[in-house]
């Protein structure tokens, strides 16, 4: 069995703890601590990509205690240099990331530019990198005494899904799209809309999941365009509407899982609030009984008073920190 760790948007720590206990057989979760769950398997890394709910994936090398003065690097020098890094044969150049937590008198890139040397040493054939070229990464968090020092397994096509997404300045990050999904617990009988699709993150990653209909819409035409781009070869339908007068009957949507507009990234209508209660108005109304609205929302503190006075339960909620704003997902009952 070998020791990994996923990282995850702060908040979604346990969401991701549920991903892996559905998803990875044989796989053991030892402990989360923030942003990051470790787990113990045999599984290979396809099979641990399969997470959609990880930033990215690391395999522990090793744990070992430093000191928190500047002349403790030469320590954690020697330390990075005894490791037998046998995961890291071949040719190419390599980078140590690192972060650090406590009252040190080093900065983590000092901490860094110590391992990167203690590498060196041990194998002087591979080049020291940049932080943005390099061919193996690895990554090394120091909290007060101890150092976790860990290869990075991903990048970010992993947590991206691909290269070739097109993107909208609004677009939401697969992995919390995919958080939303998951909250809004998928089932195969879903008819599931998501009424602001913007470029179709959400849609997308519910289409991981058996379903009965996907689809969303979007008023703006750049948006919908590069939905219609992300999702072309799917089954999701993306059309354009104005999710205040959704074309669908009272009571026959199961799930909405949607990322309301967000006043400072949407300039196309200036009383965004409104707007937005207008939306979730309409999304009360097509909802079944008891369907389930997973929603994103940033800086509308009336949400919650408009939904239990539309007659939402609230089940939970999550406080995100996200691109510099504090988004919350709060997830709705009818
Ligand atoms: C925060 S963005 C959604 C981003 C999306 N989740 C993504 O990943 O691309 C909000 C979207 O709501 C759309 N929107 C704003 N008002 C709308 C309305 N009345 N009807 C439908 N869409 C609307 C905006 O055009 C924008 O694309």
């Amino acid at each position: 069995m070998r020791n990994y760790f996923a990282t995850v948007l702060t908040g979604l720590e346990q969401l991701l703890v549920e991903e892996i206990n559905d998803k990875l057989i044989e796989t053991q979760v030892i402990g989360t601590t923030r942003g990051k769950v470790f787990i113990r398997t045999n599984l290979n890394l396809d099979q641990l990509k399969t997470l959609k709910l990880a930033d990215n994936l690391y395999q522990v090398i090793t744990r070992f205690n430093v000191g928190i003065h500047r002349p403790d690097l030469q320590q954690l020098y020697d330390q990075i240099y005894q490791l037998n890094l046998k995961t890291f044969r071949g040719k190419g150049s390599f980078y140590v990331n690192a972060s650090r937590k406590g009252q040190h008198t080093y900065s983590r890139f000092e901490a860094a530019q110590k391992a990167m040397e203690g590498i060196k040493r041990r194998y002087p054939h591979r080049k020291i990198g940049t932080a943005n070229r390099h061919d193996v990464e690895f990554r090394l968090d120091i909290e007060d005494h101890q150092a976790l020092f860990s290869l990075r397994l991903t990048d970010a096509t992993y947590r991206f899904r691909q290269n070739q997404r097109s993107f909208t300045a609004a677009s939401l990050l697969p992995t919390v799209a995919h958080a939303m999904v998951w909250l809004s617990k998928p089932k195969e009988t879903d008819v599931f809309i998501d009424p602001c699709c913007g470029s179709g993150t959400i849609l997308s990653e519910r289409l991981s999941y058996p379903f009965t209909y996907v689809g969303g819409g979007d008023i703006d035409n750049k948006a919908l365009a590069a939905a219609q781009k992300n999702l072309k070869n799917s089954f999701a339908e993306v059309t354009q509407w104005d999710a205040r007068e959704l074309k669908f009957a009272d009571t026959s949507i199961s799930k909405i899982v949607t990322n309301l507009p967000f006043g400072r990234q949407i300039s196309f209508e200036s009383e965004t609030k409104e707007v937005n209660q207008a939306i979730l108005t309409e999304i009360y109304r097509v909802l079944t009984h008891q369907g389930t609205a997973v929603i994103l929302s940033e800086g509308w503190s009336k949400i919650l008073q408009v939904a239990e006075t539309l007659g939402f339960s609230l089940i939970e909620n999550y406080n995100l920190s996200l691109k510099g704003l504090h988004p919350t997902i709060y997830v709705f009952k009818k």
